[in-house]
């Protein structure tokens, strides 16, 4: 029996297990998949003894995502560029594999889930931290036109541009937003402190597909303004946790399991647990 797990703190809240176990049991694969809370100082001890008691693969959640990207003995170019690591796969000899499927899981849900059109499109990222960063590589992968950073502190949009050296990425302020964007993601964490994000009004338009990437009730304020805005489409993130947990799977298994069941069964269960 293989063993994963997914590594954070806290991580009690994580919805990775039920994510793998679904899989699981859709593709057939005899493996185990479980919470592992790592003290704040403790991460790669805990990587570690998991990997020594067997462990193939594992997840990585808040806050340990860049010192993944530290420890790892290889790092895929993605997760390099991201500086972030949420997947690590444990090699026969015992050395690990550095990846970052989050910003493969955000396109999947984009182009599947919503379908939205990335070739050409112009997207407004809100947010300049590791989950902004996770999603550039794979959205200028995917051919945007224009790919414009907004922050709360723009010293640290322009730090992230340049790790990035490309001319579609640009940085802005939200005050000079004129023109609505195709795509706007919100990548910030506000709303997981208990803050909203300011979102830039004339960023939205009657065409514009607005997208957080955190799910269920920490996504609602934002989901309703842009709406109140006039967006076309807006979305929370449960969609991209499902891709990027599926990405992982593949990873480690081989097998790309199919990702519309599970994003509803999780979607029924968010909704029980609201009421
Ligand atoms: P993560 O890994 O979730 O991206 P992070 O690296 O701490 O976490 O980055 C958090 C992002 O959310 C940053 O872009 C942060 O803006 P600052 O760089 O100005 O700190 C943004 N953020 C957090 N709280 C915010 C708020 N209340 N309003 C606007 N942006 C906020």
């Amino acid at each position: 029996m293989d063993h994963y797990a997914v590594i954070g703190n806290p991580v009690a809240h994580s919805r990775s297990p039920v994510i793998h176990r679904l899989f699981a049991v859709a593709t057939g694969q005899e493996m185990t998949y479980q919470a592992l809370l790592a003290p704040r100082d403790g991460f790669a001890q805990t990587l570690r003894a998991f990997v020594g008691r067997g462990g193939r693969g594992a997840n990585v959640t808040l806050p340990f995502k860049e010192e993944a990207a530290a420890i790892v003995d290889r790092l895929d170019p993605d997760a390099g560029l991201a500086g972030a690591v949420n997947t690590v796969v444990v090699a026969a000899d015992g050395t690990l594999a550095g990846f970052n499927t989050d910003g493969i899981g955000l396109i999947a849900d984009l182009r599947n889930g919503l379908g939205v059109q990335l070739a050409g499109a112009r997207i407004l990222m809100l947010g300049a931290g590791g989950a902004a960063r996770g999603a550039i590589g794979p959205l200028l992968g995917a051919g945007c036109a224009l790919l414009a950073l907004c922050n709360r502190t723009p010293v640290r949009a322009a730090a992230v541009a340049a790790v990035f050296a490309d001319r579609r990425v640009t940085v802005i302020d939200g005050s000079d937003v004129r023109d609505p964007f195709d795509l706007i993601i919100n990548a910030t964490s506000a709303s997981l402190t208990g803050a909203t994000v300011a979102l830039p009004p004339r960023a939205i338009g009657a065409e514009s597909t607005f997208y957080d990437m955190v799910y269920g009730d920490a996504a609602r304020a934002s989901l309703e303004t842009a709406l109140s805005l006039g967006a076309r489409v807006v979305s929370d993130g449960l969609g991209m946790l499902v891709e990027q947990a599926a990405a992982a799977f593949a990873l480690w298994r081989g097998v790309r399991p199919d990702t519309k069941a599970v994003i509803a069964e999780l979607r029924a269960q968010i909704e029980e647990s609201a009421l």
